[in-house]
């Protein structure tokens, strides 16, 4: 009777000499507890063995018997219809021979978490319907798991869960100092907010939103509040999302649908209060898919996102609870009405001085840690990483520098794994030697003053950055050329410069006759990488007075301005990015128009100090600044170092 018992057992068996062996034999093969199995064995006298495997024999027989039962009466209900049709009829049939539960206790199940999970009334009038349904339903049909998906999705979410909030004002400054150094303003801003949430609970808080190059830290900041405030942790990465229904999910008609990425964080978090960063929102896309920031828009209005409605659940989410921080590297492709509704906090790029001791404190022991080392492997000279920071990295942030470092620590691992036992220490020639050649990527300004060229600085996504400003002319028509992969707005600045320079000819020095008579070429290297914006207005009208003036522009000096036709120097943003990089790439002397003077006190002190800042309201106060004595004409022109 028993399918798993086959031939050559009863063979064995019946050959058997002892009963205590066959006892053993018979024992040892039935489908039986372990329990019973060692009793068997226990039991050392014959006729006891062998009466108490007969009651298990017997106990066997009649499960067998029982299952041909079960099998012969859902063969009868069904005919031949389709196999996995036979299959849960037969688990009916013992479950029903069990007197264990049947369908009606899974739905009852369910219906008890949704009478209990605390959902809204309007959510469990939806879920209670769904409920009724599904009850209806044939299990075999492809509409059933669909349905139990959804349903356990409503059941599973955490209505009313929340983790409580620490808000221990002195342990966050504490966590948020462990974790970051530096970034005083960002830290103090984030505890008033966390001062305000402690004092006023219910308070629909702004979203806070850090602004500022990779690798600064927005990312692990926000990581790292969370953990400062008690909170569960969620990172949603919006770069390059271009779907509405990965916000907001896709309606249940579709197949394989699943709720948006919130409610998926809110369920995994199991709270539904946790902090989530929306990493990354200057990227998100736009496309025929929909438009996901519209999403965006409705989850982070704290007037409305307590209703948000995911696609897929179709039923109410709160959403109120939940602390947003979003990231971006610049906020000119955040749609204007995002923005609105943001708080921005800017962090900027850091200096030499700052990254040696977040590396010195974080970004090293970090990496030891993660590749295996210990402190008693391995360590790195101050000067070893002063060292890798200046000749391998160019950056505002710090992941080419963590990248770097691990790349050390991987080399030092496999000589540890290898059995090296000394400590080995990191400087500047062990670098040297694992890294490779310095790769030069310092951007250097001319050390000599030229005619002609013009070091201008600029604000992208990744920092600020030197930027050069080339004119030149020759014999032609007038004819005026851009090049350089300059966008509408600085291509327009370029045309104000040329109309401001030949409007003030005469003050300037330069001769009425040489417009008709020139051709003109303005060039903005590196020229396969687009540039916009109208804060090189300046330098082009000082590259072009200098040009025609035949006076070199002083050497080592950077500027940066927007240019009016009446010659007024407009304030520009990012100015603590353009100065870092103006000071990384060896600018002695920095020409800023006067309205930015105040933005000058957020820079680092130890780049104002080896910075010589002019502040002015009026080109032809920068020209005259900026350009040498009047020299002779035929002074050669020379390019300008170019990083590579
Ligand atoms: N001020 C800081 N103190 C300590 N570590 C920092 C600091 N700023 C950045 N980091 C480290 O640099 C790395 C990159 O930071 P990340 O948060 O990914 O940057 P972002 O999100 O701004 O691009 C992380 O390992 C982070 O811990
Ligand atoms: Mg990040």
């Amino acid at each position: 009777m028993a399918p798993y018992l086959n031939e050559e057992l009863y063979i064995s068996a019946i050959n058997q000499e002892t009963p205590s062996k066959l006892a053993d034999l018979v024992g040892s093969n039935l489908n039986i507890p372990v329990e019973d199995k060692q009793r068997l064995l226990e039991l050392v006298n014959p006729t006891a063995r062998m009466e108490f495997l007969l009651s298990l024999v017997n106990k066997e027989i009649e499960v067998l018997d029982l299952s041909r039962k079960i099998q012969s009466k859902a063969s009868e209900e069904l005919g031949k219809t389709q196999r996995d049709y036979i299959l849960r009829e037969q688990i009916k049939a013992i479950r029903r021979e069990l007197g264990d539960l049947d369908e009606r206790a899974e739905i009852e199940e369910l219906e008890k978490k949704i009478e209990t999970v605390g959902m809204d009334e309007s959510a469990q009038k939806i879920a209670k319907k769904e409920l009724e349904r599904f009850s209806r339903m044939n299990p075999s049909s492809a509409e059933y798991t669909v349905s139990r998906t959804y349903l356990d999705w409503l059941v599973d979410l955490p209505w009313q869960v929340s983790s409580k909030d620490t808000l221990d004002l002195r342990k966050a400054k504490q966590t948020l100092d462990r974790d970051h150094d530096g970034l005083e303003k960002v830290k103090e801003r984030i505890l008033e907010f966390l001062a305000v949430r402690k004092l006023k609970p219910d308070q629909k808080g702004p979203i806070l939103c850090l602004v500022g190059p990779p690798g600064v830290g927005k990312t692990s900041l926000g990581r790292s509040i969370a953990t400062a405030m008690g909170r569960k942790f969620a990172r949603l990465s919006l770069g390059g999302m271009h779907d509405e229904a990965e916000i907001r999910g896709h309606r249940r008609t579709y197949i394989g649908s699943m709720p948006g990425r919130i409610i998926q964080e809110i369920k995994r978090a199991g709270t539904n209060n946790p902090l989530i960063i929306l990493d990354e929102i200057d990227k998100v896309g736009t496309d025929f898919r929909g438009d996901p920031a519209s999403a965006l828009l409705e989850v982070l209005d704290p007037e409305q996102n307590n209703t948000f409605t995911d696609h897929y659940l179709d039923v109410p989410f709160d959403l109120s609870r939940v602390m947003f921080i979003t990231t971006a590297n610049v906020l000119d492709t955040v749609p204007s009405a995002l923005r609105d509704r943001m708080e921005v906090i800017r962090l900027s790029g850091y200096t030499v001085q700052e990254k040696l001791v977040i590396a010195k404190h974080h970004i090293v022991p970090k990496q030891v840690k993660e590749n295996g080392l210990t402190t008693a492997n391995i360590r790195f000279t101050d000067a070893a990483l002063r060292f890798t920071i200046q000749s391998y990295t160019l950056e505002a942030g710090l992941r080419n520098l963590e990248r770097e470092v691990a790349s050390i620590c991987r080399k030092v691992a496999r000589k540890v794994a290898g059995g090296s036992k000394k400590k080995i220490v990191v400087d500047e020639k062990l670098v040297e030697k694992y890294l490779g050649p310095p790769r030069k990527i310092q951007e250097c300004v001319s050390t000599t003053s030229q005619i002609g060229v013009v070091t201008g600085l600029a604000w992208t996504s990744a920092g600020g950055e030197t930027l050069f400003v080339e004119a030149t002319s020759m014999p032609g028509k007038g004819k005026f050329t851009l090049t350089g992969q300059l966008g509408d707005v600085m291509q327009e600045s370029a045309q104000a410069a040329l109309s401001f320079v030949r409007a003030h000819a005469d003050a300037l020095g330069i001769g009425d006759d040489v417009w008709e008579t020139h051709d003109l070429h303005i060039h903005v290297p590196a020229g396969a990488t687009p540039k916009d914006g109208p804060s090189a207005g300046i330098a082009m009208a000082t590259a072009l007075a200098s040009l025609f003036t035949h006076r070199p522009v002083k050497a080592q000096l950077a500027m940066t301005g927007e240019l009016t036709l009446r010659g007024e120097s407009m304030p520009i943003g990012g100015v603590k990015e353009k100065l870092l990089a103006a000071y990384r790439a060896g600018v002695k002397t920095v020409i800023l128009p006067e309205a930015n003077r105040k933005d000058v006190r957020d820079v680092p002190t130890e780049v104002r100090k080896q910075l010589k800042l002019i502040f002015c309201d009026s080109v032809m106060d920068v020209i005259k600044k900026a350009l040498e004595p009047k020299t002779s004409p035929t002074t050669k022109k020379k390019k300008p170092t170019k990083r590579k």
